[in-house]
C-alpha cells in the first residue's frame, strides 16, 4: 500500500490553483441519470471517488466519456442496469447517490445498503423515507434498497436531521415527479446548491436551494447540458490550514472565500491575515498560532470536513482549544496518530481538549479516513524530521495531486510504495 513520506519543516509558500469539488462532482455525476441527453461537465476532479462514480456508472449502461482537463460527459439513454452492487458501493457511500435518480428516471432501482464507515453508521434512512413519502415502494433485502416507482409524486418531506445527500438524492428524485415536493430542514451545503444549478440548467424548476427549505416543481423530462463543477471548498480549506500550520505565505487559485466563511473567520481568529480576491484566498501566517476552539455544524456553521484538519492547527498553537464534533460519532480517529507526532490531545466523548506544544516530532503514523488523512499530512509538514503516513488510499480519494500541489509550495513529500 502507498505511503506518503514528509520531511517536515518547511514553511508552504507559493501559488496553487484549486481542483473541483469531490462532494459537488459525485451527486451531480447522478443527476445525469435523470436526464435524456448527454451531460458535459467540466472542473471534474480526478479523484479515485470520482473514478469509482463513473464505473458504477458505466456497469448500470451509462456512457461515461473522460475527456481532457477535467470534462467528463454522461449519457444514460444507454442505461440497461439499475442496480448499484455491493462490490462498488462498499468503496463508496456516495454511490447511495443513485438511487433517487434511477427511481425517478427509470422506476425502479437496487442499491446496495453502503455499511458503515470508519467515522459512523452514517444510516440512510432519511433517504428511504423521503422517497417513501413521494410514492416509492421500498423493501430493503440482503443488504440492499429495492426501489420501485411508475412515476413518484410531489410530497412535503421533513427530515429528522440535516443530511447533505438524503437532501440530494430527494431533490433529484423531485425534478421527474408528478406535482410539488417541499424539502424542509434541508441541508445549506454549496455542494446542494451547485446540484441545484446544475438541475436547472438540465431544466428542473427548483427553488429555494441554499436555504432549508426547497421546493422542486417536477417537470416531464430533462434534457442534456453543459455545466462546471464548483471549486472544492475543503481542499481549499485543506491548504489554508497547512499554510497557517507551518508559518506560511500561500495564494489559492480557481477558488472562492465565499465557500468558507466560518473556516476563514477561525483561521482570522487564530492571528492569519486573509485576503478574499476575485476566484482566489490569499494567507499569511503568524509566527505563532493562537489557539482557536471550534464546533462543527451543518452549513454554514464549522464544516465537519474541515475539524480534523483544523486539530492539527490547534497541536501546534499558542494556548488550548476545544474540539466538539457534532455530526459524526466517531470522527476522532486522527487525535491517536496526532499524539504520536507528539500532540497533547483528551478525548473525552465529543470534546478534544487540545493543547499547542511548541513542535512535533515525525514518527509513522497511519491514515485512516480522508480528512483524517489531512490532518496527518499538516501535522507531518509541521513536524520535525520525517513523517510517514501509512494507507494514504484515503487521501487519493479526495485530493488531487496532493504531493504535486505540495511540492510546488514547497514542501518535501514524495510517496512510496
Ligand atoms: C456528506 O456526507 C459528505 N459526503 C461528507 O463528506 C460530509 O462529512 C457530510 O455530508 C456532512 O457534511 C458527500 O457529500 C459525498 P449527512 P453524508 O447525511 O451526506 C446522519 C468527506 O470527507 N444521517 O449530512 O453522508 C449521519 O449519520 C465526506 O468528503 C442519518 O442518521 O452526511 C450523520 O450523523 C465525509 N440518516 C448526519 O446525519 C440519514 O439517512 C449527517 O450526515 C442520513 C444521515
Amino acid at each position: 500500500m502507498d505511503k506518503l513520506l514528509i520531511a517536515g519543516g518547511a514553511p508552504l509558500v507559493g501559488e496553487v490553483a484549486i481542483s473541483g469539488a469531490k462532494n459537488a462532482a459525485l451527486p451531480i455525476l447522478c443527476a445525469g441519470l435523470l436526464c435524456d441527453g448527454a451531460l458535459a461537465l467540466s472542473n471534474v476532479p480526478r479523484l479515485n471517488d470520482v473514478a469509482t462514480m463513473l464505473r458504477l456508472l458505466g456497469q448500470m449502461g451509462v456512457t461515461a466519456a473522460n475527456g481532457d482537463g477535467g470534462t467528463v460527459t454522461i449519457d444514460a439513454r444507454t442505461l440497461t442496469n439499475p442496480v448499484a452492487p455491493y462490490e462498488m458501493v462498499k468503496t463508496m457511500r456516495a454511490s447511495i447517490l443513485a438511487l433517487g435518480p434511477l427511481l425517478a428516471r427509470h422506476g425502479e432501482a437496487r442499491v446496495s445498503l453502503p455499511g458503515g464507515c470508519a467515522i459512523g453508521a452514517r444510516p440512510v434512512d432519511q433517504h428511504i423515507k423521503g422517497l417513501q413519502a413521494m410514492g416509492a415502494e421500498i423493501r430493503v433485502e440482503n443488504g440492499y434498497v429495492l426501489a420501485q416507482a411508475r412515476r413518484l409524486k410531489g410530497a412535503r418531506i421533513v427530515t429528522d436531521m440535516v443530511t447533505v445527500t438524503g437532501t440530494e438524492n430527494l431533490m433529484m428524485a423531485a425534478t421527474l415527479a408528478d406535482g410539488e415536493t417541499v424539502i424542509e430542514n434541508a441541508a445549506r451545503e454549496p455542494e446542494v446548491v451547485d446540484l441545484a444549478d446544475c438541475l436547472s440548467a438540465m431544466g428542473a424548476r427548483i427553488s429555494g436551494a441554499g436555504s432549508d427549505r426547497i421546493v422542486v416543481r417536477g417537470v416531464e423530462r430533462l434534457h442534456g447540458a453543459e455545466y462546471p463543477v464548483m471549486p472544492d471548498r475543503v481542499e481549499t480549506g485543506t491548504y489554508l490550514c497547512a499554510a497557517a500550520a507551518t508559518r506560511g505565505e500561500i495564494l489559492l487559485t480557481q477558488t472562492s472565500a465565499a465557500l468558507l466563511d466560518a473556516v476563514v473567520e477561525k483561521l482570522r481568529e487564530a492571528g492569519c491575515a486573509i485576503e478574499c480576491r476575485p476566484g482566489a484566498i490569499a494567507l499569511k501566517a503568524p509566527k505563532r498560532l493562537k489557539s482557536v476552539s471550534v464546533r462543527t455544524a451543518p452549513y454554514p456553521a464549522f464544516p465537519t470536513d474541515m475539524q480534523a484538519q483544523f486539530m492539527a492547527i490547534d497541536c501546534v498553537a499558542e494556548g488550548a482549544a476545544v474540539i466538539r464534533e457534532t455530526i459524526f460519532e466517531n470522527r476522532f480517529m486522527h487525535a491517536v496518530e496526532l499524539i504520536r507526532l507528539g500532540a497533547d490531545i483528551r478525548i473525552d466523548a465529543n470534546n478534544a481538549v487540545v493543547t499547542g506544544v511548541p513542535t512535533l516530532d515525525g514518527a509513522t503514523v497511519m491514515a485512516t479516513d480522508l480528512r483524517a488523512s489531512a490532518s496527518l499530512v499538516i501535522a507531518g509538514l509541521v513536524a520535525q524530521g520525517e513523517t510517514v503516513i501509512e494507507r494514504i488510499y484515503h487521501l487519493d480519494r479526495g485530493y488531487e495531486r496532493i504531493e504535486e500541489k505540495l511540492t510546488r509550495l514547497g514542501a518535501n513529500v514524495r510517496r512510496a510504495r
